[in-house]
């Protein structure tokens, strides 16, 4: 046995709590470590209060040494009935400033290494958004909206979730690419990444949606190779709230939503809804 696998503990991850639902804060209550050197990787969509996000992740920070938060597009929404009104970057800019006091990693802090089971590797928590790149083959992104909204699955997204001051979702998701990839490229040599990012990074995963309107809302094109070109050893995502586990080129993708409480019911999956990136079973 190394060193490092004597170190214990495992590298799991967790979406879309959604804890704005009673069920949902009930399971989020019931999720502990299994050992003091657990970290938990929480890929966005919390839930949509400012106070119901900080209350959620220090609740979460209690019990795991190492928390690290991506956003969702739901943290990012404004709803008129919260205190905090601010908008897009400074709605984000605050939730990291939440987070930093809190002692909970975001994608603005420099990436920790776990050293544990299956380490070391970086992890690399993303805030990327979505430029409707995923859309059909052959249509125009006003096309895809206009079909969108003929059909009725339009994200709400395109009502709360402000990009001020970009001039659009899409530029501030190109902002962020442009931004993120330096980082990445600025990362330990050597080392493998866990990335891990609310949407995911390659369009794939969303070809199972029952509405595939709503892909063009899921993710970027630009970040279509990422998982090979910045040496991921997993990608953890959620948004979809289709859990499950699909390989890309070799390499682990991993949605690990719970989702609403009428989607969780279905699965009907026992014991805890935490998955486990590192290390891997068997190896
Ligand atoms: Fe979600
Ligand atoms: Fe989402």
């Amino acid at each position: 046995m190394t060193a490092i696998e004597r170190t214990g503990g495992r590298l799991l991850a967790i979406s879309d709590l959604h804890i704005a639902h009673e069920e949902n804060r009930k399971v989020l209550d019931g999720l502990r470590p299994d050992s003091d050197d657990d970290w938990l990787l929480v890929a966005g969509d919390v839930g949509e209060f400012a106070a119901d996000v900080e209350w959620a992740l220090r609740l979460l920070k209690e019990r795991f040494s190492t928390v690290v938060w991506t956003p969702g597009n739901h943290e990012l929404w404004t709803l008129r009935d919260d205190p905090v009104q601010l908008r897009g970057e400074s709605r984000y800019r605050h939730l990291v400033e939440m987070c930093r006091r809190i002692g909970v990693i975001t994608p603005e802090d420099p990436y920790p290494v776990w050293t544990g089971p299956g380490g070391p590797v970086t992890v690399a928590p993303l805030f990327l958004l979505y430029d409707y790149s995923f859309r059909p083959a052959g249509l125009s992104q006003r096309e895809a909206m206009e079909w969108a909204h003929e059909t009725g699955v339009v994200c709400t997204d395109e009502f709360f979730l402000h990009p001020d001051p970009h001039p659009s979702r899409e530029a501030w998701c190109r902002a962020r690419v442009e931004e993120t990839e330096r980082r990445l490229a600025a990362r330990t040599p050597g080392v493998p990444t866990v990335l891990v990012n609310h949407f995911p990074l390659n369009a794939e995963p969303t070809r199972v949606l029952r509405h595939p309107q709503f892909a063009q809302w899921c993710g970027t094109e630009l970040t279509r190779d990422w998982h090979l070109r910045h040496d991921a050893r997993a990608v953890v995502y959620g948004h979809l709230h289709i859990p499950r586990t699909t390989w890309h080129d070799g390499v682990r993708f991993e949605e690990v939503s719970l989702g609403y409480p009428r989607e969780w019911r279905r699965w009907d999956r026992p014991g805890s809804p935490l998955r486990t990136v590192l290390p891997v079973r068997g190896a």
